[in-house]
This record gives structure tokens, C-alpha cells and sequence, in this order.
């Protein structure tokens, strides 16, 4: 947003009252109110909702207001002191709208707190929409009991450098991987009778300057890698909701981008649900309404004027707006928190369960944690060590992401007061401190020294058996990192630790990929991303091996920033924690340079060697592939093969089905991909069905999908590089248009046995 948020509501008063007064009728249809029988569908009941409205109701329904006290906004009753509003309309029965953020867990009011999932990278990391599911799930609950209808959740813009300030509440680089993992997540938030948002649409891949600069991109590219994530994510999670983005795409604001909105999320994919703005991301009143935005957040607060009032009134008076559109924009809310079960199941603030959706954010972190680097099985620590555990403040608690996803824990802040106290911040640490857990593990002695001396570290960690070192970098909204360097004297602090003790072992609490120039020095490294509730706890199992490590990673990790498609963004930084902006914010940024090869794709295009590849992370056993079959029939592809778990432990591997299409300068895409447990010496049998959404080209000219006829190869990877199976399968041309890509959700792993 254009303004800063930077206090936490006070008020959380009477709200409930007006949100659970509305509902009286909400469980029964009646002569008065018909569009309260749940026997109907959501688009009858929304239909016989809008015939009833006035236009004053309806203009009420396209707007929210902003619900906390920030930026000089005065709350009303009924607020809860949270991201958006809506008074209730009680004439029909309707009540209030609430809208909390975000995807990693209930973020206001900030005072009462919530549980917080660990990173969406993470999440994505499990490579298990289970994982997600669960997740949306708790956190959906969580708001349901917060007294929340709506939440800002479902993040999905892709990760196209690993600086952006935003990765860790997105799903990667990968479109299929990005689009399952958050469809997923908005689906468990809906099956508790919450409306989720998926955002933000699109192209928000920075956040410098984010609100004037224009992402530049080719249709048909745009269509084959970030709104095909969007379309996965919306074909599995059905959200409510869009959330349209503060950039500009191709020199049009995305709120009033009528190619983005009319064409292709509600012409070319049929989407029912409605069209909410960012907070500060409308510009326009007809031209808004004209090209697809249905409802305008917090305009009296964030935008120049309210434009969903006045102003459209006026353009619908003089003809420039249809009174259809008005219709259709009051349609599309009534069907989307009907979908929800928000009207028929009102929020109600009630008790939540904290200790056991601990466990849930635990169980995410503990699936996504990735294991980077593992010398002479250094780890899992045996109880018998003795460990100097260092820095991150690893005696308090975990790091947490900033800037309006922001989820403090109901005990407070760990580590309260560190800058930035302010928008973006505050900086959040939930107490769950990996110190505590690892003394509950280790018989051996267990220290602890804060890093802040050295010298004082290195005389710990020469001391102990094993040194634990945990390394951090804050990322926010709002903000990029001009570079990948972890910020302070952190290097300096793991090369003394790591000169001490060769059994050096790094904990990245962090954004995403960060510069490693002590790799080589140190045993094990292990990407915790933040951590979430049961962070600490997880950590500590995964040290220990109580869980496997079993993520792999969703995004590319590269060697350094000249291998990124941008080495530089013009005007990244954030005074306030000593990265101070460099250069002019950039008006445009082309993405025609990698196009709609993001991430592992642009790497194997420019031949360039990452320091990790996407899809990579180490066990504590190992898997063997054989038998590698591919196929195909009835048009689509599918590979099967055999996958072993080779080592003396129980573990997780998830094989992953590249293919490469026919044709020259085509680089491969994943297609599918297994999740599978295996004990020692256990083996399963899996067949994987490529996506076939990932099988086809966009053509720009014919307005259709193109399936080159051919031999398409088909690749059986432990990461994005390194495979084990290959062959190849023919098929004949197919092609469809834009507005029929095959549907569905797709099941891209069965298994036919295990011996
Ligand atoms: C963010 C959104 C968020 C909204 C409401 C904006 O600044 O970009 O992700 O949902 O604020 O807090």
C-alpha cells in the first residue's frame, strides 16, 4: 500500500455483536429471505439475493473500509481491528464482512494473536498438499474463531528472484508446484466457511516500487508461467476471491487491467468468484468497473478517493457504467461467501485450540525444512554430544517474515523491540526457542552464546562437540534485498565458529536463497526458512532425527546474483535495517528476458550451474530409482518406475517427473511428481501423470493452447538436474483454446504397491 501501517489496533469492541445480530436467519430460507435455503446453489442464492438489494446495499457490497486504526483511520463499531470491513446487512440478513490477513495465519489484531505457520516456501517445500490443505485449514479455523469471514490468503506470484521481499509467503518458481501447494492451502481455508483470496494477480513479482512499476512480459509468456500458476491454484482451491495487484502489467494497472481481469481470469477460465483490489491499488472508477474489478478495498483510506461511491454512481448515471455491471459485481460476492458457507456458518469468536494447531504449523515446518548440505552424516546429533548452540537469537525463538502477514504468537513477541518497530515491521520472533528443545534432546552439555561476540562464539564452539550456528535474515513487504549477503557480521560469525569446530552445523532462518561463501567449511546446513510456531521444536527433531528431513527446494538457489536474470534491482533496500537503497526504483522491468522460464529453467537455458538446484534436498537415507517406464495413451503421459529407499533409516523422497516437449530451444518443465514413506529396503511402485496443462505452448495468435506433435522426453529427477530414468513418448498434436484448459484438479501421483 501507497501509506504506511504501522500501529496495532486498540479497538476490538463490539463487533461480534453486529456480525452475529445480522445472522439471526442465516440458517434457514424463508418467504423474506429465500437466499437463505442452502438447498439452493450458491448462484440461485445469489441471484434472489441481488433482486432483493437496492442499489445503496449493492454500492455497499463493492467496497470495504479499512477495519484498524492505522494511518489516522477511525474504527466503528463492528470493526475487529483488522485488514478490511463491511457493516452487515441486516435488512437481509447478511453479515458483516471481516477480512483478516493472510496465508500464514490469522495476522490481526496483532494483540490477541494467532498460530503461524511456517514460510509458504516451506510449505511448498513439502512438495504435499496435504501439508497445505492442513494448514489452510487451521489457520481458516483459527479466523472462522477470530470472528473472521474472509481471508487475504493464498499468495501464489512466483518466485523470479530470490530478493524479493515477498517469497516466504509465496509457493515458489514452479507453476504446477506453486498452483497445487496454494490451491490446496485456499481450499482448507474455505473448508471452514471462510472465503480465501488468492493474490496477488499478478506479476506482483517485486516489491520495489511496487506500486507504480510496470511488469512488463509477453502475453503468451505471462500466460505459461504466472497466470498459470494462478489458473492451477484456482482450478484446485476455487477461491472466493482474486486479490488484483498494486503494479502496473504491460503498462496497465492490474485493477484495471481489463486483459488480466475480463479475458482471462473471467472470460478464459469462467472464474465465478469476485474481484477485490489491494489496499491502495485503485485508481480509476469506470475504468476499474469496466475491466473486471468488482470491489474496492479500504479506498478511504488507501486510495485517492473512494471510487467504488461517488464516483462510479455518477459513471453508472451517465451511462458509462451499465447497471449490469453493478449486478454483476454485487453477484459475484453474495456467490462467493454463499460457496464459503460464510452466510449459512457465521464467524463467531469462540475458543481456539492453540496447542493443537502448534502442532499442525509444527508438522509444516518439519515436512519443509530442507536439508542443504550434510558432510561425513554429520547430522542427526546423537544425545550424547555436547552442542554450543549460537545466535538468531535461538534462545527466545524463531524469526517470522513482516509487513501485513505478519502472525504474532498469543504469548507475544519473542524478542520484542528490534528494528524495524514500524511498518514494515515490528520484527516478529515466535517463542518457541530451538535452545530449549535441543536441551530437552541432549545429555551432553548444551551453551549458548548470541553471536554478537565473535570471538566469545568461537571459544563456545571450540569447547563442544558440535556447534549449531543459526543464521538469519529478515525479509518484509513492501521491500527487496539489493543483494543475497545475510545482513550484519553473520558470515564472519559462522567462518570463526566453523574454523573452531570442524562439526559445524547452519540453520538458515530466512526469506529464501541467501550467499553461502563459508559452505565449504561447515558440515551441515539446514533451511529452516521461518519456522512458524513449533519452530523451534521441529528444528530440534529434525537435528536429532526424529523426522526426517524431507523437503526439496521450491525455488533455484543460485551461486550469486549474476546468475539471476537481473542481477540488479535498481532502488532494493530498506534504510531502517542498514540496507541502504541503491540507485533509482526502476519504472519497468522486463521480464521478456527469462519469459516463461523462471527459476530452473532460465539455469538450464543460460547453462548456468546453480549452488542448489530446484527439487534438490538431502535425507538421512538415500533412493534409488529403476524401471523407469514411460508412456502414453489416450493422449496423456505418464511414467511409471520403482523407488527404493537404499539406507539403513526410514525416509521421504519425492521423485519428480520432468518433460521435455518436442521442438528446438524447449527446456524442461515439471509434470508431476511423488510424495512417498519408505522404510529401510522398502520399495514402491509409482506411475505419475504428467499435468497436461504443462504439456502445451500458448499461442498468442490462435488464442490456443498447442501440444506439439512428437517424442516428448520425460525425465525421472531427484532435483531439477540430476535424474535417474529417462526416456521418451510420443504424442500426436492437440491443441485448445484458451477458454478450455483442461480442468480439474490433477492427481499426479498414484502408487500400485509396495514391497
Ligand atoms: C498487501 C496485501 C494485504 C493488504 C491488506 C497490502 O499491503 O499487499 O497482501 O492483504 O495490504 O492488509
Amino acid at each position: 500500500m501507497a501509506l504506511h501501517k504501522t500501529r496495532i489496533a486498540s479497538f476490538i469492541g463490539v463487533a461480534l455483536l453486529a456480525l452475529t445480530g445480522a445472522c439471526t436467519a442465516a440458517s434457514a430460507g424463508n418467504d423474506a429471505h429465500p437466499w437463505m435455503n442452502p438447498r439452493l446453489t450458491p448462484d440461485q442464492r445469489a441471484a434472489l439475493a441481488l433482486k432483493a438489494m437496492t442499489q445503496d446495499e449493492k454500492f455497499q457490497l463493492i467496497r470495504t473500509e479499512f477495519g484498524d486504526t492505522e494511518n489516522g483511520h477511525v474504527m466503528s463499531p463492528g470493526m475487529l481491528g483488522s485488514a478490511g470491513y463491511q457493516p452487515a446487512l441486516a435488512r437481509l440478513g447478511l453479515p458483516a464482512v471481516q477480512e483478516s490477513d493472510a496465508g500464514l495465519g490469522v495476522a490481526k489484531p496483532h494483540k490477541l494473536g494467532a498460530t503461524a505457520l511456517p514460510s509458504g516456501l516451506a510449505t511448498a517445500a513439502s512438495f504435499d498438499p496435504a501439508i497445505a490443505h492442513a494448514g489452510g485449514a487451521m489457520i481458516g479455523n483459527e479466523a472462522h474463531h477470530r470472528g473472521f469471514n474472509v481471508m487475504l490468503a493464498g499468495g501464489v506470484d512466483l518466485v523470479r528472484d530470490p530478493r524479493n521481499g515477498r517469497n516466504f509467503e509465496y509457493a515458489g518458481e514452479d507453476p504446477l508446484l506453486a498452483g497445487v501447494m496454494a490451491g490446496n492451502a485456499i481450499a482448507g481455508i474455505q473448508s471452514q466457511h471462510v472465503v480465501s483470496t488468492i493474490k496477488h494477480y499478478a506479476l506482483n513479482d517485486l516489491e520495489t516500487d511496487r506500486t507504480t512499476l510496470s511488469a512488463n512480459i509477453d502475453k503468451a509468456a505471462a500466460r505459461e508461467s504466472d497466470l498459470l500458476a494462478f489458473e492451477i491454484a484456482i482450478a484446485a482451491g476455487q477461491p472466493g476471491s482474486v486479490m488484483c495487484s498494486y503494479n502496473r502489467l504491460n503498462a496497465v494497472y492490474a485493477c484495471e487491467n481489463d486483459w488480466l481481469l475480463n479475458d482471462v481470469l473471467k472470460r478464459d477460465w469462467h472464474y465465478p468468484g469476485y474481484v477485490m483490489s489491494d489496499w491502495g491499488a485503485v485508481h480509476s472508477a469506470a475504468k476499474s468497473a469496466l475491466a473486471g474489478l468488482d470491489q474496492e478495498s479500504a479506498g478511504e483510506t488507501f486510495d485517492k478517493e473512494v471510487y467504488f461511491d461517488k464516483p462510479l454512481r455518477a459513471a453508472v448515471a451517465s451511462g458509462e457504467v451499465p447497471q449490469s455491471r453493478i449486478d454483476d459485481m454485487a453477484r459475484r460476492i453474495l456467490r462467493s461467501l454463499f460457496a464459503a458457507g460464510a452466510i449459512d456458518h457465521p464467524a463467531v469468536q469462540s475458543p481456539i485450540d492453540f496447542d493443537a494447531d502448534r502442532k499442525v504449523a509444527q508438522r509444516a515446518e518439519e515436512a519443509g525444512a530442507v536439508l542443504l548440505r550434510n558432510q561425513d552424516a554429520l547430522l542427526p546429533l546423537s544425545a550424547a554430544q555436547s552442542v554450543a548452540v549460537i545466535g538468531g537469537h535461538a534462545d527466545k525463538g524463531v524469526l517470522t517474515g513482516g509487513g501485513s502477514s505478519a502472525v504474532q504468537s498469543p504469548q507475544g513477541n519473542a524478542v520484542p523491540g528490534l528494528a524495524p518497530t514500524d511498518w514494515p515491521g515490528p520484527r516478529i520472533y515466535q517463542p518457541s526457542a530451538p535452545l530449549a528443545a535441543i536441551r530437552q534432546r541432549a545429555h551432553g552439555a548444551v551453551s549458548y552464546a548470541s553471536g554478537d561476540d565473535i570471538a566469545a562464539a568461537a571459544k563456545l564452539a571450540a569447547q563442544s562437540k558440535v556447534a549449531v550456528v543459526f543464521v538469519e535474515q529478515w525479509a518484509a513487504e513492501s521491500f527487496d534485498a539489493p543483494h543475497l549477503a545475510l545482513p550484519g557480521n553473520q558470515d564472519a560469525l559462522v567462518e570463526a565458529v566453523a574454523k573452531a569446530n570442524p562439526h559445524t552445523i547452519v540453520v538458515l532462518e530466512n526469506n529464501g536463497p541467501v550467499a553461502m561463501p563459508w559452505l565449504d567449511r561447515v558440515g551441515a546446513v539446514l533451511e529452516a526458512w521461518y519456522p512458524g510456531a513449533g519452530g523451534g521444536e521441529a528444528i530440534a527433531r529434525l537435528l536429532y532425527g526424529e523426522v526426517d528431513p524431507a523437503g526439496r527446494l521450491p525455488v533455484t538457489w543460485p551461486r550469486d546474483e549474476s546468475q539471476l536474470p537481473r542481477p540488479v534491482i535498481p532502488g532494493a533496500g530498506l534504510a531502517a535495517i542498514g540496507l541502504a537503497p541503491q540507485g533509482q526504483p526502476a519504472q519497468d522491468v522486463d521480464y521478456d528476458i527469462e519469459g516463461a522460464d523462471v527459476g530452473y529453467r532460465w539455469y538450464q537455458r543460460k547453462h548456468l550451474e546453480p549452488l542448489f538446484p530446484f527439487g534438490y534436498g538431502l535425507t538421512y537415507t538415500h533412493f534409488d530409482y529403476s524401471g523407469f517406464a514411460p508412456h502414453a495413451a489416450n493422449g496423456k503421459l505418464t511414467a511409471s518406475f520403482t523407488v527404493t529407499n537404499r539406507g539403513a533409516r526410514a525416509g521421504v523422497d519425492v521423485p519428480q517427473l520432468y518433460v521435455t516437449l518436442p521442438g528446438s530451444g524447449e527446456v524442461r518443465r515439471l509434470a508431476g511428481w511423488c510424495r512417498v514413506d519408505l522404510k529401510p529396503g522398502q520399495s514402491a511402485h509409482l506411475t505419475v501423470t504428467a499435468d497436461p496443462r504443462l504439456l502445451a505452448d500458448f499461442d498468442g495468435k490462435s488464442q490456443h493452447w498447442q501440444q506439439p506433435a512428437g517424442d516428448y522426453q520425460l525425465q525421472l529427477g531427484h532435483s531439477a538436474t540430476s535424474f535417474q530414468g529417462d526416456g521418451k513418448a510420443t504424442l500426436a498434436a492437440a491443441s485448445w483454446a484458451a477458454d478450455a484448459s483442461p480442468a480439474g484438479v490433477p492427481q499426479p501421483c498414484t502408487a500400485s504397491g509396495a514391497q
